[in-house]
């Protein structure tokens, strides 16, 4: 189908997160309709997309299904049950990001296997079954202290992912398949958003700094442009270029390296779909990630990704004590400051340390972001009632 806005050209797309929500939010300005898949009727994205569709991303029969009924398939969530997108591909059905690159990137074990052929620098690993299969290892010295563990499938937010710094720590090695990594002594995590579309343009993101919080495993706070020096900056960009390449996949792809204390550049890990580390390009950039994976997939010209104004974006997240219906605080005290970007994702229910929304904070200079950051979360607290 060549023409895509106003027209009867659908975007499917499968999960209904935040995610799922701005995508929609930047399809809408082009008036691309948007069906959505999700589990939950009340999810972020059911009351803002043409149309909504209840049903599993993980159950082979309602994503088939509610393919039937799209032109193009995207996905905002990792977890899609595979099989299904590989049946559609193979009765024609376009999918993108691929489910080739998806099937290698879903499973942490064949991402790291991938990253092992094309020879991408990356924490030392190896695989493993059981827990019973890592003790051994241990015992064989074969692992050694500290080291991470990481569950093959189905981790996000760090869930999934412990560090075992001693002997003392082996009953948190979960009982699963797993990469067993090599601790990195980490001196900056960073993340480049890479585009590429059918025609092989490939562009790419200033790179983002993140900053995290240790006691919720996940990212705080993430600053724009990075701190890195020049030289940091084009390796990162370049292995970036090189792993969307590489996947030979069209989309957004978030990919997440560590700078090390020696100064090598490695990547972590990779997202094919818009990432928590790309929110602040709505303000941000020329472009935002979630309108680039529109023109990467929608085969339209990929946009700039200058940066407008440097930038700080935080999440959002439930307080440590929050459970129940949500309730913000300090929202009118965010509204008088300039350059404050409010994103509320609209989760009824909020939990400890889950995404509720997030804050852009342009300013000057980086610095000025910080100032004005640091007063955001002072005051901006997700509770509940
Ligand atoms: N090899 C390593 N050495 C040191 N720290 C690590 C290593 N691997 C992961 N980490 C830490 O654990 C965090 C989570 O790991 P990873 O990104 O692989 O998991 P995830 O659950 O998929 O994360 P998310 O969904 O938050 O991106 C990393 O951001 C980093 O802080
Ligand atoms: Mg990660």
């Amino acid at each position: 189908m060549s023409q895509k806005i106003s027209s009867d050209f659908k975007l499917g797309i499968i999960g209904g997160g935040q995610l799922g929500k701005m995508l929609i939010q930047a399809a809408s300005r082009w008036d691309i309709a948007t069906y959505v898949l999700d589990p939950d009727e009340n999810c972020s994205a059911a009351n803002l997309c043409t149309k909504y569709f209840k049903g599993s991303f993980k159950n082979y029969d309602d994503v088939y299904q509610f393919a039937q009924e799209v032109d193009l398939v995207t996905f905002e969530i990792e977890h899609v049950n595979i099989d299904a997108l590989n049946q559609l591909t193979k009765e024609g059905k376009i999918v993108h990001p691929s489910s080739k690159a998806l099937a290698i990137i879903q499973d942490k074990g064949l991402q790291k296997e991938f990253y092992a052929r094309h020879n991408f620098p990356t924490a030392a690993f190896k695989l493993y079954e059981t827990k019973e299969e890592v003790l051994k290892a241990i015992s064989a010295n074969e692992i050694t202290y500290p080291f991470v563990q990481k569950s093959r499938k189905e981790g996000y937010d760090g869930r999934g992912v412990v560090v075992i710094k001693s002997v003392v720590e082996n009953d948190k090695i979960f009982d699963t398949p797993s990469v067993i990594e090599e601790a990195i002594n980490v001196e900056k995590e960073l993340a480049v958003i890479v585009a590429r579309n059918n025609k092989n343009e490939i562009t790419s993101f200033p790179t983002v700094e993140m900053e995290f919080s240790t006691e919720a495993n996940l990212v705080e706070q993430l600053v724009c442009p990075s701190s890195i020096s020049n030289e940091v900056e084009e390796k990162a960009q370049q292995i970036a270029k090189k792993i969307i390449a590489a996947l030979d996949m069209v989309g957004i792809l978030a990919v997440e390296l560590f700078l090390t204390k020696t100064g090598e550049v490695i990547v972590n890990e990779v997202a094919p779909r818009p990432h928590n580390s790309g929110h602040h390009t709505i303000e941000s950039c020329y472009t935002s990630q979630f309108e680039q994976h529109l023109r990467a997939i929608l085969d339209f010209p990929l946009g700039s990704t200058k940066l407008i104004q440097p930038s700080i974006m935080l999440n959002i997240l439930g307080e440590a004590d929050a459970m129940g219906k949500i309730t913000y605080e300090g929202i009118n005290e965010c509204m008088r400051m300039e350059g404050v970007n409010l994103h509320i994702y609209g989760k009824r229910d909020v939990k400890p340390f889950r995404k509720m929304g997030h804050v852009t904070i342009l300013g000057e200079n980086i610095e000025a972001a910080r100032t004005k950051a640091a007063q955001v979360k002072k005051v901006l607290k997700a509770k509940s009632l």
